[in-house]
């Protein structure tokens, strides 16, 4: 038998006394040792999920297990798990060393192990010479640090945090990305990580769960979201993507036949990932292409790729890449992105005319 789920919601739900259904039924199983991250925008109910997690707010419906136990109505104090909060205030008044024991003094924790617990906790962190400082007189980085190391002086089973990178600049929020990757390989414990920062979901999970008004939109790793979202909301939620609006004309034998305004008539094989779940003949669709996956000729391509003639409209630099946005001949607005270093001819000037064109195995059918 393998080993139960560090962490799981069944049917978790909560409704607000206001009326607000802030999580709506979710069910999800965290694996032991996994880097597991909440994803959506502001308000779709990450924080209210890990606070129910945590034991902090008390689910309308549905279970919390940790370890298999159920620990729905377990006091917050008496579960294997400790989060770090989106605010992640020290006391201002505690040295760094207070502020990390603080927890374990209130459960009496001996002197002696409390010293040690302290030093460990704060030497997974890198703190360990900062112990006898004052909380205003650290950086932004290493306070973020030390709200890290109470967190884990109670050595949890699971770490719940709340975008606990959001206060940070961009350097530093880049740099303790691997940091905490780094530090939870090394725990081997396992992390939930909320963010709606995409890039920082994408970049440090080894699931995501996609979040949207309280429910969870789809659950994968990030290549399968990125190359094989199951929506438009996470075909756009994560990376960018042209969508086009169509109809199924018709779909048999493992391929299917969609006509759409913009790009005429478009028929995709393929495997089941593409086209199970695909509607019959008539429902409504969006066909998906990413921005890297659209090629920009003077030439008309060959007839096998499926391509428009566009013609450019914006040019925004990223440094990095450069993004090309065309109108398409029914004025559908289809983005290029490329990246600098990269050679290629490319347009230069708003108003020039290029054939834009993809394969057909890098559009994805969205049939939600
Ligand atoms: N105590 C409360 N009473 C009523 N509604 C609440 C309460 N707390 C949160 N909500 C509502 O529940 C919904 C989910 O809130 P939540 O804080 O979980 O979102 P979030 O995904 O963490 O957002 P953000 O990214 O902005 O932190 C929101 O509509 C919010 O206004
Ligand atoms: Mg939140």
């Amino acid at each position: 038998m393998s080993a139960p789920p560090a962490l799981a919601a069944r049917e978790l739900s909560k409704r607000f006394a206001d009326g607000t259904l802030a999580v709506d039924r979710v069910s999800l199983e965290i694996a032991p040792g996994e880097f597991f991250a909440l994803l959506g925008p502001s308000g779709c109910g990450k924080t209210t999920l890990l606070r129910m997690f945590a034991g902090l707010e008390i689910p309308s419906g549905g279970r919390v297990e940790i370890q298999g136990a159920d620990m729905t109505a377990v006091a917050p104090n008496r579960r294997p798990v400790n989060m770090v909060f989106q605010s992640y205030a020290l006391f201002p008044h505690m040295t760094v060393a207070g502020n990390v024991g603080y927890g374990l003094s209130v459960a009496r924790v001996p002197e002696a192990e409390l010293r040690t617990r302290v030093a460990e906790a704060l030497a997974q962190v890198r703190m360990e010479d900062f112990g006898a400082r004052m909380p205003d007189a650290l950086s932004g980085g290493q306070r973020q640090r030390v709200a890290l190391a109470r967190a884990l002086v109670k050595r949890p089973l699971v770490l719940l945090l709340d975008e606990p990178l959001s206060a940070l600049d961009a350097a530093l929020r880049a740099a303790m990305r691997a940091e905490l990757v780094r530090l939870q390989r090394k725990l081997g414990i396992a992390f939930v990580f909320v963010t709606h920062d995409q890039d920082e979901a994408l970049s440090m999970a080894d699931r995501i769960a996609v979040m949207d008004a309280g429910r969870v939109r789809q659950l994968a790793d990030p290549r399968t979201l990125y190359d094989a979202p199951n929506s438009r909301f996470v075909a756009t939620f994560i990376g960018k993507a042209n969508l086009f609006e169509a109809r199924v004309a018709e779909h048999a034998q493992g391929r299917i036949r969609i006509e759409s305004d913009a790009l005429g008539t478009v028929v995709l094989g393929g495997g089941p990932g593409v086209l199970g779940g695909m509607g019959a003949a008539g429902g409504r669709v969006a066909l998906a292409v990413r921005p890297e996956r659209v090629a920009m000729d003077e030439d008309e391509p060959e007839a096998a790729r499926i391509f428009v003639r566009a013609r450019l409209v914006e040019i925004a630099y990223y440094g990095n890449e450069t993004e090309y946005a065309f109108h398409g001949p029914t004025g559908a607005r289809i983005v290029v992105r490329r990246p600098n270093a990269g050679g290629g001819t490319r347009p230069s000037a708003e108003g020039d005319e290029r054939w834009l064109s993809w394969r057909a195995e890098d559009m994805i059918v969205l049939a939600d």
